[in-house]
């Protein structure tokens, strides 16, 4: 792995901030908790805790902190947000679940706290129900993946962890 001046290795130096390690929220939106039997053919056999397990390690490997937090329930969720200014999180990835196409309230909360975000969606919601189409956050993120299973998450925080 290449080298900075101060002997550390790139990304970890990279993950870092003058205040400390880069922290990011992962958060987990409704039913989310089920995946791993809950409709394999279309969100994969991966459990919620596989996919946490994974990107904590990727976020450690890299210097930065990786925080999971999944609800079922809307008001958590919205909690979550305003709580993640005062932690200083630096980035979110949020896969908001069935609340992507509901939830105006969870979409103040993160223009509220103004912290950027990647929207991640493990199936391809473009090519299902009509409903699944429209997102209220897609126009707010960053950026969106959807389709890659839980590749998703990972090569959405691959590309935090590379940010400034
Ligand atoms: C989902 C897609 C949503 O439409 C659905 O309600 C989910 C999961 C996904 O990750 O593919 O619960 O966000």
């Amino acid at each position: 792995m290449p080298k900075n001046k101060s002997g550390a290795d790139a990304p970890q130096a990279a993950a870092r901030t003058r205040r400390g390690p880069k922290k990011i929220l992962v958060l987990h939106g409704p039913n989310l908790n089920l995946l791993g039997s809950r409709e394999p053919e279309i969100y994969g056999c991966k459990t919620l805790a596989d996919i946490n397990r994974r990107l904590i390690a990727l976020g450690k490997a890299a210097g930065a902190i990786v925080v999971c937090f999944q609800s079922n329930n809307e008001g958590a969720l919205i909690d979550r947000v305003q709580q993640s200014k005062k932690e200083q999180v630096a980035y979110l990835i949020v896969n908001p679940a069935g609340l992507t196409h509901t939830s105006v309230a969870l979409r103040d909360a993160l223009a509220g706290v103004a912290i950027p975000f990647i929207e991640v969606h493990l199936s391809n919601i473009h090519a299902r129900e009509p409903f699944r189409r429209h997102s209220y956050f897609s126009d707010q993120a960053a950026g969106t993946i959807c389709g890659l299973g839980s590749r998703g998450y990972e090569l959405a925080l691959q590309f935090i962890l590379q940010q400034a």
